[in-house]
């Protein structure tokens, strides 16, 4: 199929390009490099062996976007452009909702202009209510406890409403709980430009030395070694995922939620334990008090 990507150029956008290609799908890649590289765009090349166009370009630009659309045509629209730092949108809500609300709401309009009814999008686990008992399915209720996670529940609801005007028109979404990993050849891994608060990407801070030790927000959680429990999906695993919705968005019609996890719950103890016992090296750290505003244990049952 004819795959646009939006957001291409960033962790999970650029890990799902190598599988895209992989699995002989044409594709085509919007980002506006906001937080991805373009030395993303040229590693996925030369990982494929392969050439593909690349747009420099913000979704919320509604005339290029268009035009954009216009040009490519595709089939299928993969949805990855988002901003995604809880604290930033706590601090900057109405960029938050201007990005990832209206960015999706161009995109919607852009692909109505040339007939385009398929688009896979990246949700959020985050969009789960946290007072409910993990493991969440599905048919968990909603209710994001922070302007990121509100800025993807409404782009849901966007997609349901624009599903449901055309019985052609497929709208998945896919709620990922942590992505967390690299490609094997290393060169397409989580790199933001901002300051990392995910803890994948503090461990490798650690492990460089350019950060101290670790802060574990929480020993108390009625957990096996009293830290915080997650969800962590390998990014290839989560990249494979989108071949595979992808393999069903002509017959998949309407609008779909499916979590993309492992259903396993990982410790920030477990994790740093298996980092060092996997790479040999130390992670210095210091149990600190809990993170406020979080979900306090999210486990997945996809
Ligand atoms: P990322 O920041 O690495 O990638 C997002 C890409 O979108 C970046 O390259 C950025 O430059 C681009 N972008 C942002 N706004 C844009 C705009 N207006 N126009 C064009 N490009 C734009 O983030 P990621 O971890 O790869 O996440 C991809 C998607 O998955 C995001 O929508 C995010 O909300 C969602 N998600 C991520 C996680 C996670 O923990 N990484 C978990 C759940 C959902
Ligand atoms: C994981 C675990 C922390 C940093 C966030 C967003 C969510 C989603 C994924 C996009 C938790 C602990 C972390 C540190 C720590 N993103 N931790 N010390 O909180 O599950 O979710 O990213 O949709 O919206 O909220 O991920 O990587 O921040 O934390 O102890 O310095 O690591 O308490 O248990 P989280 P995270």
């Amino acid at each position: 199929m004819k795959v646009l990507v939006t957001g291409g150029a960033g962790y999970i956008g650029s890990n799902t390009l190598v599988e895209l290609i992989a699995a002989g799908h044409e594709i085509f890649v919007v980002d506006n490099l906001v937080n991805g590289k373009k030395s993303t765009i040229d590693a996925v090349m030369n990982i494929s062996n392969q050439r593909f166009v690349f747009f420099d370009c913000d979704i919320t630009n509604r005339e290029n976007l268009s035009c954009l659309l216009d040009k490519v045509k595709p089939d299928v629209v993969m949805h990855f452009a988002g901003v995604k730092s809880v604290n930033e949108s706590i601090s900057n809500p109405i960029y938050y909702y201007d990005n990832n609300f209206y960015g999706t709401s161009c995109l919607l309009h852009s692909m109505d202009q040339v007939g385009c009814k398929k688009i896979i999008f990246s949700s959020s686990a985050t969009v789960y209510d946290p007072k409910g008992e993990p493991p969440y399915t599905e048919s968990h209720p909603t209710r994001p406890i922070n302007p990121y996670g509100r800025s993807k529940l409404f782009s849901e609801n966007i997609l349901e409403d624009w599903a449901s005007l055309d019985r052609d028109r497929s709208a998945i979404c896919l709620r990922y709980f942590n992505p967390a990993g690299a490609h094997t050849s290393g060169a397409l891994g989580e790199d933001p430009r901002v300051e990392p608060t995910n803890l994948m990407p503090i461990i490798l801070k650690v492990a460089s030395q350019s950060i101290e030790r670790l802060n574990v927000f929480g020993g108390d959680y009625p957990t096996d070694d009293g830290s915080c429990e997650r969800d962590y999906i390998h990014v290839t695993d989560l990249a494979k995922g989108h071949v595979a919705a992808l393999d069903r968005v002509r017959s998949l019609l309407g609008y779909n939620i499916f979590n993309l996890g492992s259903g396993e719950p990982t410790s920030v103890l477990d994790l740093v334990m298996k980092f060092s016992l996997v790479t040999g090296v130390e992670i210095p750290y210091q149990i600190v008090s809990r993170r406020l505003g979080r979900l306090s244990e999210v486990v997945g049952k996809c």
